[in-house]
Order: structure tokens, then sequence, then C-alpha cells
């Protein structure tokens, strides 16, 4: 029997800079798409896919993650008092279990890689995900959970993946790949963020990961890679040739890059437009937006 996957890291200490001035106060993953904020849609994915332990690599100015996830005592007393059991479930969304949650800091923002392996010291001899915030997936079965079921199939380590246009390739990690057997593909290399002649394909990890514990002692290794950077591409490349391997996961469902301020406006019209409550007003303001813009034509 494989070992299940009950613990997920989220990398949540970066400054942010291509959200100023909003992140100069605002942690990135509590920006809302629609009226949740990043990082809950992170957190009922991991859910979804029977993760039970949450951990966070936070960094200095990021106490407004902590409070989000803690018990709002009088908010909560306030709305029992007035009887508005509808907020109070959404709320409920919100609350951890004490114990459930955990944050460690990363005091240097030395990559990706050096973020995950913060969080070294609570995973033990046993498979974890990472979730990056910013990668924001719409599915019908969430995208960690997909890769879930997969996993029990390969084991090894797993990395999301899409296609994408060639010539945007190089800002990803690249999976150079083995074999293609659909869905899942077997992996014979992986490059960080290639020059644009070098990238083996146009098949790029996107922000889930489900990772065997051998990752974590690569990554002891502090080795810096693209940019300078620890990277957890390289890291994972090193499972590469091992009896457990890595594979890619073509995901079924619609990425947003809420990295980038065209993806995350994207992901909210899209999100917006997914709701009963907004739909039809949303819906007809874009359309008198997109007949306007034509008039000007
Ligand atoms: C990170 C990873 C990269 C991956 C990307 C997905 O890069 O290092 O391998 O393709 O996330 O969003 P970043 O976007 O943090 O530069």
């Amino acid at each position: 029997m494989r070992a299940k996957v009950t613990k997920a890291i989220f990398p949540v200490a970066g400054l942010g800079t291509r959200f100023l001035p909003a992140t100069k106060s605002v942690p990135k993953e509590i920006m809302t798409l629609v009226d949740r904020p990043l990082i809950q849609y992170a957190i009922d994915e991991a859910r979804a896919a029977g993760i039970k332990e949450f951990i966070f690599v936070t960094s200095r100015g990021k106490s407004a993650l902590e409070d989000y996830f803690d018990h709002a005592q009088q908010l909560e007393s306030e709305l029992r008092k007035k009887g508005k059991t509808e907020l109070l479930e959404i709320l409920k969304e919100t609350n951890m279990d004490s114990g459930e949650i955990a944050y460690v800091r990363q005091h240097k923002a030395l990559g990706l890689g050096h973020a995950v392996w913060c969080a070294r010291r609570l995973i033990h001899n046993e498979p974890f995900a990472v979730i990056l915030p910013d990668d924001v997936i719409a599915a019908e079965k969430p995208c960690l959970q997909q890769m879930v079921e997969a996993y029990a199939e390969t084991g090894g380590s797993m990395v999301a993946a899409m296609e994408v246009p060639p010539e945007k390739a190089s800002a990803y990690g690249v999976l150079d790949v083995q074999e293609d057997m659909g869905s899942v593909v077997s992996v014979k290399g992986m490059v960080e963020k290639p020059a644009p002649e070098a990238a083996p394909s146009n098949l790029a990890v996107i922000g889930r990961y489900i990772l065997n514990p051998h990752v974590l002692k690569a990554l002891n290794k502090k080795e810096t890679g693209a940019g300078g950077e620890i990277q957890l591409t390289d890291a994972i490349a090193k499972e590469i040739g091992t009896e457990r391997g890595v594979y890619g996961f073509r995901f079924r469902g619609q990425r947003f890059d809420c990295g980038s301020k065209a993806g995350f406006l994207q992901a909210t019209v899209s999100f917006g437009l997914s709701r009963d409550d907004l739909k039809d007003e949303l819906m007809a303001y874009l359309q008198e937006v997109i007949a306007l813009d034509k008039a000007a034509q």
C-alpha cells in the first residue's frame, strides 16, 4: 500500500511585488477572487484531496494570513446574535482546528526550493503535496485530487503539467517527456526557466506537486539554479532515473496565473460568471463593454 498524502506545503513567503502597491500591506494570497482570498481556493483544493495538515511557509508581513485562519470570536458572536446563519456557515470554511495548520518562516527569499525545504522538519518519511496558491485551477474534480488518484498508480514524484505556447515555456519549469501515456507522462528531464532555444518541450510545470521525501534530501544541498535561486524543479529532477521516478500529470481543468495581473482579472471574470448570484449582471456588463468597444472601432 502506498502511503497516503496527508500534508501539504503552501509557499506563501513571496513579496508579491507584481501587485504593488496593494501588496505593501496585504499579502498577495489574501487578495480576493470575487469574495474569497486566493489562499482559500488552495486550502479547499487540498482538503478535497484528503490533506489533513497544512504547512504555510511565510515571511515578515504575512500575519493577515494567520488571522484569516483563526477563529474570529467577536465576529462570530455578533453574527450569531443577529441570526446570520448563512454567513456563519461561510466563515466555517476558514476555520482550522488547532494543530491542523503550521507556520514556518523563510527568513530569506532564496527560491521556491528553499521555501519547501524550510518545512522539512514537519515532513517525515512520507509523500507530501506542494500547492502554489498563485496557480488557481478551476476544475470539476479539484486538480490535487486528480493527482492523488493518479499518484496511487504511479508513486514516485508527480508534477501538474500543461501545454503552454512555446514562446511562453521559458517562464516555467519544463518537462522532457520519456513516455507519453495520455494524462500521465514519465519524465526523463526537467529544466527550470530554460532559454527559449533550450526548452525540451512546451509541457510546463504548474504549481501542484506530490513529492517523495527524497526531494527534501536533494534540497539539503542548497544548490542554486535558474536566477541564482534554489529551485524545486532541480531537486525533483534528481529523482529522475531512481526507482521512484518523476511523472507529469496533465490535469483536467482551467488554470489561471493569478501571479500576473491579466491572469488575476481573467480568473475574477471567470469565477464571477460561474456564480449564480453574479452571472447575469456581470455578463450584461461585459456585453455592454464589448458592444461599446466595437462601436468605437
Ligand atoms: C514556479 C516554479 C516553476 C513552475 C511555476 C508554475 O515558478 O518554479 O517550475 O512552472 O511556478 O506557476 P514561478 O512562477 O514561481 O517563477
